[in-house]
């Protein structure tokens, strides 16, 4: 194994021991990080673009027209990016996540997904394949992209009244086209369908009940509504504790307005918490990352567009696997690579604030959502 130490010497951001152990010379299957959590999320980042401003990931003032974004060049190629899903697929990942940016401004990403969808795990089965999106685009793309391989799709969506929504994209963006692209995508069966909803105290959170009537109303059991507590990712949002509406008040106005009651989880180390309504008219999720941290089970790992992994949302450092990818390491140097950089992650971010206990290396510039996909 001596050749695996040299590409490593370059993945040294951070404490990287310079020998990969034998045990890493070949997929296991078997990986887990220091608190023993296993590797079964990966998250890919096709694009750090997006056409829309939402004020809580990419702000008007901080992307305007002066932002460089990364060139094409920068980007991993969809071959570099279905053999690093490849090896991941090979320590155990199950679920592919494309985000982005807005990841259907890739161009021929559908491409892209039919790579992904011949990808299996160890014991034979394809990977969960899914795409987060704004919708933008999805009337155009959802029947392209089910053709590909592509299984479920989740929406990102803050807003039924369209003045809220419009200012919020901050593009002027309306409903009327995102909801067209839920039905696209319900159509086509990209199912089930996610609907995700950031809630921002006195920006959106009027929306909560009105938001739950409609998709109960016209999806049922087909659109899964997921609230999500606004967080402090990456150092451009302007983020305050008193932005964020704790999950335990959604639910409760939720539970008035059409009663509410708990289901299990469907996964171990999943984002959300899972509640059905008492008349059966489908379900709802929390995630609540600020008030109930979720990273005793966290098995996400993320690959950003330039190819760094990420093994926590609120990271401020990177893996540079694009490097080992492109000065030739072979599959068992990068499943060393992959192996030995996950056995060492001791990440739990969200844990650790609401303990107040400052990250190790908090005051370091955190990661941007748009970069790295939610
Ligand atoms: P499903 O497999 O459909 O349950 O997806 P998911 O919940 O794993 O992924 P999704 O992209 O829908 O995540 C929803 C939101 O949860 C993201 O936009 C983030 O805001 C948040 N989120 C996802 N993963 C993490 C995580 O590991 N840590 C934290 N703190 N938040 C996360
Ligand atoms: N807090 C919570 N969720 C966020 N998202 C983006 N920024 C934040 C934040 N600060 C969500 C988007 C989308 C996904 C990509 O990430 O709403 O659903
Ligand atoms: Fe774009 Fe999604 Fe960020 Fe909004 S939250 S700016 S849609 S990447
Ligand atoms: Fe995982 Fe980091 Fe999120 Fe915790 S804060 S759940 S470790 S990504």
């Amino acid at each position: 194994m001596g050749d695996a130490t040299i590409p490593l010497i370059d993945l040294r951001h951070a404490a990287l021991p310079a020998r990969v152990p034998t045990e890493f010379a070949a997929p296991s299957g078997l990986l887990a990080d220091r608190l023993g959590r296993p590797l079964r999320d990966l998250r890919i980042s096709v694009t750090d673009r997006c056409n829309f401003r939402c004020s809580y990931c990419m702000p008007k003032e901080v992307f305007d027209s002066q932002y460089k974004f990364l060139p094409q060049s920068s980007l991993l190629s969809f071959e570099e990016i279905s053999r690093t899903a490849r090896l991941f697929a090979a320590h155990g990942v199950q679920k592919l996540r494309l985000t982005g940016g807005e990841p259907l401004l890739r161009k021929h990403l559908e491409v892209l997904i039919g790579m992904l969808s011949e990808l299996r795990t160890p014991d034979g089965h394809p990977l969960d394949l899914t795409l987060t999106t704004n919708a933008s685009l999805l009337t155009r793309k959802a029947q392209a992209l089910k053709d590909a391989g592509l299984q479920r799709i989740t929406i990102s969506l803050d807003a039924l009244d369209d003045a809220i929504f419009r200012r919020m994209n901050d593009v002027d963006f309306p409903v009327s086209d995102v909801l067209a692209g839920i039905e696209a995508a319900a159509k086509v069966g990209l199912a089930p369908i996610k609907v995700n909803m950031v809630v921002k105290q006195g920006v959106n959170d009027r929306e909560i009940v009105p938001m739950a009537r409609f998709f109960r109303e016209h999806f049922g059991s087909a659109v899964v509504l997921r609230f999500i507590e606004y967080m402090d990712v990456g150092t451009t949002n302007g983020w305050a504790m008193d932005h964020v509406v704790p999950s335990a008040e959604v639910r409760l106005r939720l539970h008035e307005a059409f009663g509410l009651e708990p289901l299990d989880p469907n996964a171990v180390g999943e984002t959300a918490e899972r509640w059905r309504y008492t008349d059966g008219r489908g379900e709802v999720g929390f995630i609540s990352s600020v008030t109930q941290a979720f990273c005793r089970d966290c098995n996400r790992a993320r690959l950003s567009t330039e190819g760094r992994l990420y093994l926590c949302l609120f990271a401020s450092r990177g893996f540079d696997l694009r490097e080992l990818l492109r000065n030739g390491a072979s599959d068992a140097e990068m499943a060393a690579a992959i192996g030995l950089i996950w056995s060492e992650r001791e990440d739990r971010y969200s844990e650790l604030r609401g303990q107040n206990a400052a990250p190790a290396d908090s005051g370091a510039r955190k990661v941007e959502m748009h970069y790295i996909g939610g």
